[in-house]
């Protein structure tokens, strides 16, 4: 498959694009570098471009074909999110619905979103399934709950297919052949309860 992985400069997004790399499919980043970093860009091209810029957005996929998305560009810490939340709707939000209409615009129907287990907020037990009521205490998660919302609005209404990735505060070794060690760059948050739940779980040794 041709994937473009967004935000594939980044931590989570790098090691996508070295995973989906190994595995046979081609690999094309699209990032600004606000938090990335050009040498984590190792499995393919990358376009620099921002989600909060149409045009450069539509510039980079121009003349290009992708099977499907995989959306990890965001801002996620969430202390910085409680002190400028219009900062983080603003990409968050507005970046994710830049993308999906630069998409719908291209064709592509097909979308993996990065989320966070911080919209569940409070977290009402110790493991949550996907069923656990969504109730995000913060900007951060309140603006990928945002996102979520629109994914399923988009595929009500245009039969976009879209996939979220919940995920939790982790930091983990790099894999084999990544230069990038553990990310630094987002240390956990005592605020945070998907830090919390996330800290409680590796120590636990529970996977993701
Ligand atoms: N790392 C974690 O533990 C964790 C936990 C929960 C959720 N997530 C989610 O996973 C995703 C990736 O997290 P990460 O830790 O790799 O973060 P990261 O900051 O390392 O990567 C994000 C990437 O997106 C890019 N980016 C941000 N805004 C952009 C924009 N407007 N246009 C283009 N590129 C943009 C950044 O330059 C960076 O390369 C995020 O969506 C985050 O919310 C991560």
């Amino acid at each position: 498959m041709k994937v473009l992985i967004c935000g594939g400069a980044g931590y989570i997004g790098s090691h996508m694009a070295q995973y989906l790399a190994e595995a046979g499919h081609s690999v094309t980043v699209l990032d600004n570098l606000s938090t990335g970093h050009r040498d984590a860009v190792r499995w393919g091209e990358l376009l620099e471009a921002d989600l909060l810029d149409p045009e450069a957005l539509e510039r980079a996929l121009h003349g290009r074909q992708f099977d499907a998305v995989m959306h990890f560009a965001a801002r996620s810490l969430v202390g910085e999110s409680v002190a400028d939340p219009y900062a983080y709707y603003a990409n968050n939000v507005t970046g994710t619905l830049n993308l999906l209409a630069a998409m719908r615009r291209h064709n592509i129907d097909r979308i993996v979103f990065s989320s966070t287990a911080a919209v569940f907020g409070n977290p009402q037990s110790d493991a949550i399934d996907e069923d656990h009521p969504k109730a995000p205490i913060n900007p951060y998660g309140a603006s990928k709950l945002m996102a979520e919302r629109i994914l399923a609005d988009a595929a009500t209404a245009y039969g976009l297919r879209s996939t979220c990735l919940l995920l939790q505060c982790r930091r983990r070794p790099a894999r084999p052949r990544h230069r990038r060690g553990p990310c630094l760059r987002n240390p956990p948050d005592p605020q945070c309860p998907a830090c919390r739940i996330g800290h409680r779980q590796r120590h636990e040794g529970v996977r993701r």
